[in-house]
């Protein structure tokens, strides 16, 4: 058995490095978990080229931290414990229950789901979300189907975006998975099918210090938010404005899956609290103060074809390259012409057509083109959007939040069509630049893409660190060039681009 040394570090220091942790990470170290703090700061210390642990402290605490400190730090303080299919009895509602709920709703109309894994860590939780909706849905290429999963620690993200797993990974999980889902390597490690680690898109935020919900980076209008085994890392305040925020990131009716550890009351105090046997699950509903509600009984949702849900044939293996570790992109695929739903959603909303409400702040085109994003009713926002433009074609700001919406709703096209535009009245919108690299490399377009993330870089070193960035939702200059140079480390190198360029 080891023996656990006795925490060598004075409290005075110890309890400033929390403090300031807290506030610059949101990492909460109370006295009970001194030790884990003592255990990861000494390595971090470590790997800074430290070999006084006190003096690697004292320059942390001199100044505020960059990002590149933030995420060294996250690499040691943070907890990396997780596996597939954790916590059965939440998964076993959302597959019996939840999500049966929500494909029912859309199945008729626009067929899109968005699903967030708030604290991923090394991709396990989101993968097991994307295996029960390739189960769920016999005709999953027809949905538009977004899992976004962010985590803080740049190490667990890689790891995610590999998709490559030890045993450890798959205690506690049915046998049946590793045969469906995974490829076994000669190292006996388990590599998991392409076309379910093309369904992840995995991507850095800190959940106690980023914007959200934001169209920027894409954490809108979610109908489900898994954030387990996270909250409980955060001091109390932390945790009531990061369960806030979550709050506003999901749509009316959207749900919350924390781990039943977190449960609270008090914390959730927003949110509908549903009783399901065994388990609480958290609800927004936008008419509906804090209430309690029971279900007991599944319903089916799927009334079709039952034996195309059947278990899949292994698809053949495909060249295993990591899923791409960026900043999220939506992969909605179309479902009906973008103009055709233009038309429909300005035809059905002209009784509160801008002309009536002119005078309201609120109520213009633009304001509504957000509101409707926010709820995830991307048609309509789109169409305010198309309105917003026409009182007003020479605003780049109309053309941005069209391209955003568009690439929500899987139109790349368009969205590159209206980044171009809105390039054209300002070629310094470094944000502009920023997506439309994102939109080539989503398009595997890696060339134009650097060429595009380098316009943005060369206007933000142009501009204070500080500087917040028009049309971000509160995004500085210094911080997108940090994501930017991230994205940049994570792309292949020029010489593999060449090679891919000419095969
Ligand atoms: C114990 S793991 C939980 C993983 C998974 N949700 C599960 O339940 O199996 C906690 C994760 O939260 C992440 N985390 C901690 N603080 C965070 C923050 N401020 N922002 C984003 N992620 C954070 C950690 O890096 C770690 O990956």
């Amino acid at each position: 058995m080891a023996i656990e040394l006795p925490i060598a570090l004075p409290d005075t220091l110890l309890s400033r490095l929390s403090d300031f942790l807290e506030l610059q990470i949101g990492l909460h170290f109370p006295r009970e978990r001194w030790r884990d703090l003592e255990r990861g700061i000494a390595a971090a210390a470590r790997e800074s080229g430290y070999k006084e642990v006190q003096a690697y402290i004292h320059w942390l605490l001199a100044a505020p931290l960059t990002r590149t400190q933030i995420e060294g730090l996250a690499s040691h303080l943070t907890v990396g414990e997780t596996y597939f299919f954790r916590e059965k009895r939440s998964l076993d509602i959302l597959e019996q229950q939840i999500l049966p709920e929500l494909l029912r709703a859309r199945a008729p109309a626009e067929k899109h789901l968005r699903i967030w894994s708030a604290g991923c860590c090394s991709g396990e939780e989101p993968y097991s979300i994307a295996m029960l909706l390739d189960r769920l849905i016999p005709d999953l290429e027809k949905w538009n189907v977004t899992i976004l999963a962010t985590d803080i620690n740049p190490q667990f993200l890689r790891k995610a975006a590999q998709g490559v797993y030890g045993e450890w990974s798959f205690r506690d999980t049915p046998g049946w998975l590793k045969e469906r889902y995974f490829i076994k390597r000669q190292d006996g490690r388990f590599e998991i099918q392409p076309r379910i680690r093309r369904m992840v898109t995995f991507s850095y935020l800190n959940l106690a210090e980023d914007a959200y919900p934001s169209l920027v980076n894409s954490t809108n209008a979610m109908d489900l938010i898994l954030c387990r085994n996270v909250l409980m890392y955060f001091a109390q305040e932390r945790a009531r404005k990061v369960v806030d925020k979550l709050h506003r990131s999901l749509v009316d009716r959207g749900w919350l899956i924390t781990s039943p550890a977190e449960t609270s009351t008090v914390l959730f105090s927003a949110f509908t609290a549903v009783a399901f046997p065994d388990a609480f699950l958290y609800r927004r509903m936008v008419n509906a103060g804090p209430q309690t509600a029971a279900v007991t009984h599944p319903v089916p949702w799927y009334q079709g074809d039952w034996e195309a849900t059947a278990p899949r044939a292994p698809a053949p293996a495909e060249p295993s390259e990591p899923a791409a570790f960026s900043v999220a992109l939506s992969t909605f695929a179309p479902e009906v012409p973008y103009e055709a739903v233009a038309e429909q959603a300005t035809e059905s909303e002209d009784a509160n057509s801008p002309e009536h409400d002119e005078h309201d702040e609120r109520e213009t085109p633009q304001c509504k083109a957000r509101a409707c994003a926010d709820e995830g009713r991307l048609a309509e926002a789109s169409a305010w959007c198309e309105k917003a433009i026409a009182a007003d074609k020479l605003n780049p700001a109309h053309y941005y939040l069209l391209a955003t919406i568009e690439q929500e709703r899987g139109q790349n096209e368009a969205a590159e069509r209206a980044l171009g535009r809105a390039l054209y009245l300002e070629p310094d919108f470094a944000l502009a630049h920023f997506s439309l690299g994102n939109l080539c490399l989503s398009g595997g377009r890696q060339r134009e893409a650097r060429r595009h993330f380098g316009n943005a870089l060369t206007l933000l070193r142009a501009c204070p660190t500080d500087a917040l960035l028009p049309e971000s939702d509160g995004l500085s200059a210094g911080r997108l060039a940090e994501i930017i140079a991230a994205v940049q480390a994570s792309l292949p190198h020029a010489h593999k681009v060449h090679k891919e360029l000419a095969t």
